[in-house]
């Protein structure tokens, strides 16, 4: 096995590389690819950068080049559902992209030829990291906002979702157009730029895969600002614990 973790940002993965043993650094396409050692398991980290092209160029240079088994892409998202709160994870039982509309010759969200609008991820794979997310939340979250001195999030009752990410090349900051999105997606969990991406190559290339994401806004007027201040703060603490908890499992 190995494992390939994809984040968009530093601050997604931040922690990460530097708990690599071993690491070895390959400059590819514009990107850095850090192979080494994760808490014993074979991985290979790199940021694909913003957007569902970045996203999907990324996951197939780890599947070809690489040669990683698994892929796990982790994240911030806009929450999509009232019940979804900032703090809270969403791990993708299955992954839509909701900008995709090639009416009238498709279904809108299908995928031209492949007959599908959702491609559902690793059922073991999103059954680990839901646990490991949720291990996380009840057990190491409280500590390592406590020595962070947060106190802007009310993170306490933070809890993990399984169900639909929807990707789109659009940050979505607006409550109108998530009402919109709502309306034809009503399961619809969380919004971000890259997951489906990373699932329509896993599907073609038969890799299995997941997407973890942690509510950084609630996609609305106030979204651009509280993305900042958590990607700034928090984001990077969940990759790190929530990727640790998965390795030693
Ligand atoms: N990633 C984090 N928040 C997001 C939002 N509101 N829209 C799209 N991607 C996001």
């Amino acid at each position: 096995m190995r494992l390939g973790i994809i984040s968009a940002l530093k601050e997604e993965q931040q922690g990460l590389v530097d708990a690599m043993s071993g690491p070895q650094r390959h400059n590819y396409a514009m990107r850095e690819f850090t192979l080494g050692l994760l808490w014993n398991i074979d991985a290979v980290c790199v940021l694909s950068r913003i957007g569902k092209v970045a996203a999907a160029m990324t996951a197939s240079i780890l599947v070809e080049k690489y040669g990683v088994t698994h892929i796990v892409f982790t994240g911030v998202a806009g929450s999509g559902d009232k019940t979804v709160k900032v703090g809270d994870i969403v791990v993708a039982e299955a992954l839509l992209q909701h900008d995709l509309d090639a009416r009238p010759l498709f279904p809108r969200f299908e995928v031209p030829l492949t007959g599908l609008q959702r491609f559902a991820s690793d059922a073991c794979l999103c059954e680990h990291l839901a646990q490991a997310a949720g291990d996380f939340l009840r057990v190491g979250a409280h500590d390592v906002f406590n020595a962070l001195e947060i106190k802007t999030f009310s993170l306490q009752h933070s809890q993990v979702h399984r169900g639909l990410i929807a990707s789109g090349d659009q940050f979505i900051g607006s409550a109108a157009h998530l009402r919109q999105l709502k309306q034809d997606l009503p399961d619809l969990l969380a919004v971000e730029m890259e997951g489906a991406a990373v699932a329509q190559v896993c599907f073609e290339l038969g890799v299995p895969f997941t997407v973890m994401r942690t509510i950084s806004d609630n996609a609305n007027e106030e979204a651009a600002v509280d993305f900042m201040h958590f990607v700034q703060t928090v984001a990077s603490r969940y990759a790190f614990h929530v990727v640790h908890n998965l390795c030693l499992r």
